[in-house]
């Protein structure tokens, strides 16, 4: 039997791909979208369209704002535990706090227990899907991917594989990464909405061997996306230049292996040199943008105005545990102070873009999830902007979208999610309603 729903509130999307996301958004302030069977059906103004659906049940939200569900491009389930950890920059933090907490992941009840909390996380800030590191535990990636499977998410992760220069309880080999790695790409890229990624956590972890082992899978499986960290902090950089003397530079020793590509997701790009840049752009390619993590660890101003102008893509990401926030409101608010610190702008409308379609098309997922054209998966986030006395003062009831946007990004928090739907499915709702 199909089950059609309708949900009457404000509506905000990109429908395309673009530059210029504030003259290319599509917004009705009385709109209506119509699902059937976790796809969207329709989209447009609320009485034109009701008429043509008699016996629609509605759900309306009078005061919500319906956009389409965040993605966070880069962030680590293990961590989860361990956000907010005191005191370090990136290799003492790795090494005093994030180490550690990995160990833990050997164990695929621990692991099932906290990928369960990170995934409530993720739907209590309006998050649907993400790119996602799990520790170099095989068991500990299975245990990620059941409970997205379970939720029905459109969720992309990976194993962590490093075999140096990390304690030997979290190594694997250049065998055994390949052997793994090629088993999870089996049993779940393309498994109902699952997709894998090869996760070489970053250069300095990982032999010249190993790298050339996931190089193969890389070749062997075009699809398949790749995640890791590339150019974060200055020690990193350095050590890396050490360890690889024969590379032009960091992004050289992925592209060495074969991994820089549509569909490769590079954390950071910090320290950036131009032909970086380049290949990067050349390559199709794509940053993730961490600004709480970044400010956190004091590794280092992302170059906004520099990523736009060299065409790469660009994705937002809050890379918990060292980002500091689950919500991705708040971290288009970070990317904003980000960009004030270099004397850039980044409009509102532009953080809702790189969190939705401008994500979703980088990582060519924009014909299932990032925006709420026909066709595409019911992945959607409710907000309700004036939820409290204070953003309820700041945002007047017919706020253009960009400054209730702006509004929430500065001063918003989980308490701004009304509820979250996946696959047309209600997986999180804000307490103390009913529905
Ligand atoms: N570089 C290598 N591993 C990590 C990690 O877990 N987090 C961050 N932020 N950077 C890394
Ligand atoms: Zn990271």
């Amino acid at each position: 039997m199909s089950t059609l729903h309708g949900y009457r509130a404000q509506l905000l999307h990109f429908p395309v791909i673009t530059s210029a996301p504030d003259k290319d958004c599509q917004h009705y302030r009385d709109g209506l979208l119509v699902t059937r069977n976790g796809k969207i059906e329709a989209i447009g103004d609320a009485n034109q369209l009701l008429p043509k659906y008699p016996d629609l049940t509605v759900s309306h939200f009078p005061d919500g704002l319906l956009v389409p569900g965040f993605i966070d491009a880069h962030v680590h389930f293990p961590q989860t535990e361990m956000i907010a950890s005191y005191g370090e920059q990136l290799l003492e933090w790795l090494q005093n706090y994030t180490f550690p907490t990995e160990l833990k992941f050997a164990d695929p009840d621990y692991s099932s227990a906290i990928a369960d909390v990170f995934l409530r996380q993720l739907f209590r800030h309006g998050t649907t899907s993400a790119l996602v590191y799990a520790t170099v535990h095989k068991v500990a990636t299975d245990a990620l991917f059941q409970a997205a499977q379970a939720k029905n998410m459109l969720l992309v992760g990976g194993k962590v594989c490093m075999d140096r220069n990390s304690p030997e309880a979290l190594q694997d080999t250049a065998a055994s990464a390949q052997r793994d790695s090629a088993a999870l790409i089996e049993q779940w890229h393309g498994n109902d909405r699952l997709y894998y990624a090869l996760t070489p956590r970053f250069a300095p972890t990982s032999s010249e061997a190993q790298l050339a082992a996931l190089g193969e899978l890389a070749q062997s499986f075009p699809d398949v996306f790749i995640q890791t960290h590339l150019s974060e902090n200055p020690n990193e950089i350095q050590w890396v230049k050490s360890l690889f003397p024969q590379h032009q530079h960091y992004l050289d020793v992925y592209d060495h292996y074969h991994m820089v590509r549509p569909r490769a997701v590079f954390g950071h790009c910090l320290h950036l040199a131009q032909s970086e840049w380049q290949r990067l752009s050349d390559s199709g390619a794509t940053i993730a943008f961490c600004p709480t993590s970044n400010l956190f660890l004091g590794s280092g101003l992302f170059n906004l105005d520099k990523a736009r102008d060299m065409g790469v893509h660009v994705a937002l990401a809050t890379d918990v545990g060292a980002g500091t926030s689950f919500s991705m409101l708040k971290t288009a608010g970070e990317a904003y102070k980000v960009c004030q610190l270099q004397h850039q702008r980044l409009c509102p409308l532009q953080g809702l873009y790189d969190m939705t379609m401008g994500s979703a098309a980088g990582l060519g997922l924009n014909d299932k999830i990032g925006n709420l054209n026909p066709g595409t998966d019911a992945d959607f986030v409710i907000l309700e902007p004036r939820y409290d006395e204070l953003l309820a003062m700041r945002i007047c009831t017919d706020a253009a979208p960009t400054d209730m946007l702006f509004a929430l990004s500065m001063l918003g928090d989980d308490r701004a999610i009304r509820g979250t739907w996946i696959a047309g499915q209600n997986v999180y709702q804000k307490q103390g309603i009913e529905e």
